[in-house]
This record gives structure tokens, sequence and C-alpha cells, in this order.
């Protein structure tokens, strides 16, 4: 079977696919149904956290699917609360809210912030102001969240009640603020639009004005999140204190499971029947994501600091590159000899599996890879970009 013919025939033609038809994977690496390997520098987008079979979370999945693999939300669930307890207890939030992806959380976010600006101030404060340059999905209003032009057509009408502040634009911010405004969303590091670390100054600035007017602050932490960054949040290298903060991707460690993380003054923002999900807190998904969680201790964040730093510093040193920016082992670059799909083929050819965003480099590793992986995949990059 040609499995790229089949699945032009039938799958839905969304995706920019490579032509490889991937088998499985193991550790750092994927397989193609050719049998040649790849070592993978994108996780499945940030998804598999500690790479592909990594025994304790199959142990962990599977012993949870053979005692029951799904139960509705009508019933308690000792895998969820697990799993939420353990995002209480790392977080310091108060409640969370399980979704199934980062759109869905985001959706979730929304819903929250709203819910609060309505019950306490009434109608006509339900803006939100998000960032250009943004991504926070694809849902309808989440489209309409993305602070992009480009997500806004087609689908016409989207949701309204969204505004849009140039990313680090500190003047702009102050004059968007009025008393419509509910709540201001962001990602700390704007994975999508090339990997973009906000300015320190213009996140203090957002920080200052939500405390100081009970405007809700969003963090977006679905592709930052759970460790990628060498915190379990990207924000708390920031030291911000969020309102809402919502996660996904690396969450369940290879599961759909997303989640919304309620601080504070919006602990009881929902009562029974203002949200819900079927398959939200699935148990299998869950028991991905509480043991990912117990994985996500500060030996962890600080290996993921200095494998990042290390893995930084080897891509400034390459000329053909420019503009390397992130953290942890969340890193963008731009190239400065093709354009990032080229280079992203030419390195497939070779066998390394690596992102785009934008018009950028993407690397999302596994958070346990080695150092001498590492050196190994930089190593084909070098290659490549040197024989351009
Ligand atoms: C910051 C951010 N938010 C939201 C999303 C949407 O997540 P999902 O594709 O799981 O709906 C993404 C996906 O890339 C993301 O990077």
């Amino acid at each position: 079977m040609n499995w790229i013919k089949a699945d032009q025939k039938v799958i839905a033609n969304t995706y920019h696919r490579y032509p490889i038809v991937v088998d499985y994977g193991k550790g750092v690496m994927v397989y193609d149904k050719k049998g040649k390997e790849y070592l993978d520098f994108t996780s499945g987008v940030g998804v598999n956290l500690f790479g592909h079979g990594d025994p304790g979370w199959i142990d962990a999945v599977t012993k949870q699917l053979n005692k029951i693999a799904h139960i509705s939300n009508l019933y308690y669930s000792e895998t969820a609360v697990r799993t939420a307890q353990k995002l209480v207890s790392k977080s310091g939030c108060q409640k969370v809210f399980f979704a199934n992806s980062g759109a869905e959380s985001n959706e979730g976010a929304i819903k929250a912030a709203r819910k609060y600006s309505h019950d306490r101030y009434g109608e006509g404060r339900d803006l939100i102001l998000t960032l250009t340059q943004s991504f926070h999905g694809r849902t309808i209003t989440t489209l309409s969240a993305c602070g992009q032009r480009v997500f806004h057509q087609h689908y016409m009408p989207f949701t309204s009640g969204f505004d849009y502040v140039r990313a680090n634009d500190e003047s702009m911010l102050q004059e968007k603020i009025n008393d419509r405004v509910c709540a201001i969303m962001l990602e700390v590091v704007q994975g999508e639009s090339g990997v973009r670390m906000l300015d320190s100054s213009f996140l203090h600035q957002v920080q200052k004005i939500c405390d100081d007017k009970d405007i809700l602050l969003i963090i977006d932490e679905v592709q930052s999140g759970i460790a990628r960054c060498g915190a379990l949040f990207a924000y708390e290298r920031y030291g911000l204190h969020p309102d809402i903060v919502t996660c996904a991707k690396g969450l369940g460690g290879g599961l759909p499971i997303g989640a919304v993380l309620l601080f504070d003054k919006l602990a009881d923002v929902w009562q029974c029947g203002d949200h819900g999900s079927t398959f939200g807190a699935n148990p299998v998904a869950c028991a991905g994501a509480d043991y990912v969680l117990s994985r996500c201790d500060e030996s962890l964040f600080q290996a993921v600091q200095k494998k990042g730093a290390y893995m930084a510093e080897q891509l400034r040193g390459c000329p053909k590159l420019s503009a390397i920016d992130g953290m942890g082992l969340m890193l963008g670059a731009t190239c400065n000899v093709a354009n990032a799909r080229e280079i992203v083929e030419a390195c497939l050819e070779q066998g390394l599996l690596i992102l785009t965003a934008k018009e950028r480099l993407r690397f999302l590793p596994p958070l346990n890879i080695e150092k001498a992986q590492i050196d190994h995949g930089l190593a084909i990059l070098f290659h490549v970009l040197n024989h351009w």
C-alpha cells in the first residue's frame, strides 16, 4: 500500500506533510515504514515530553487501560483527582478543569474569564486583549483570539469581543485598556509565530494593569508549559501571577489532554452545568498526565535549562543562523541562507526531524534528550546548512 497516496485520498488535506510514513518510535528516535531512522527534535510538536515509548509512561497508561478506559464525568475518578492534585500543588492554582486539547483549554479560559467578569460587573465588560503574532487554537473563538490576520479569513463570522495589542508595545497596551476589558491573554514565549520571548518589562506592565484593574491575566502555556521551558510553566521564570493558565501538549506525554488552571479569585467561577466535556478527565489520558507530572521536579527543570542553554549556545555559534530565541528546550532560529521549510526537508533526508514556525526553524526535542544526541542532531543541521 502506498500510504501517502492513500492518505491524500481519504484524509482532509489540512496539513502540509513531509513525505515519510512514520511507523514507530523509541526514545528520541523515530522510524519510518522503510526502516529509516530519524532523530526527533520535534516531540510531536511538543507532546512526547520523554520521547517515544518511555517505559514508566507506558506502564502508567496501560495499568489504567486495564482498569477502565473511560467513565463519564458524572462519577468520581481517582486518576483525575490525583492529576489535578499534582497540578494544584505544583502550580498553586485552586481548581482544575480538564479538556482535551490546547484550543479547548483556551476556550475554557475565555469562558471562565467572561463569566467572572459578568458575575462581578454585569454586562458589557467582556473584551479580551490578545497580542499580535499570538496563537491560541483553531476553534472559531480561539481563532478570533489569535492576533494574526491570516487566521481571520474563510470562517466569518468570528466570535466578537477580542482586540489586539502589538507584542511588547507598552504604549499601545495602555491605549487599549478601557472599562470593557475583562482579560489579557498571552503566551510568554510565542511558539507558533517563531518562538519569540516577550519582553520582561512588557509582561510586568501587563501584570500591573491586571492587578490594578481586576483584569484577568490568562497565560496560554499550551506549548511552553509542563517543563518545556525549564520550569513547570514559562511564566514562573518571569515572576508573574496569572489568574488562569492553560496547558495541553506535553501534559499527557502523548495522549490528548488539556487543562484550565483556575487561581484564587476564579476558584468558584464555575458551578454545575457551566462547562463540561465528554472526554475531559479521561482516566487513561489522566494516567499519562499523572505520570508526566510526577517527573516534573526541580532536577528536570535544571536539566532542561542546562541542555537548552547548551543547545542555544551551539545554535548561536552557527554563522548561517541568527536571532536564536526561546527558553529551555523551546528554541527558534532564523536561517540566513534558505527558507526554513527547505532546511527542514533537507534535514529530513539526513535523518533529523525539526519544525518550522512561520519563517523560522523551531526546536522542541524530548526533555530527556542527551547531550550527545543534541550534538548529533545539530551536526546534521550544520552539515545541511554548510552545503547550502
Ligand atoms: C500556544 C498554543 N495555544 C494553543 C494551541 C492549540 O492547541 P491544540 O492544537 O492542542 O488545540 C497551540 C498549538 O500549537 C499553541 O501552541
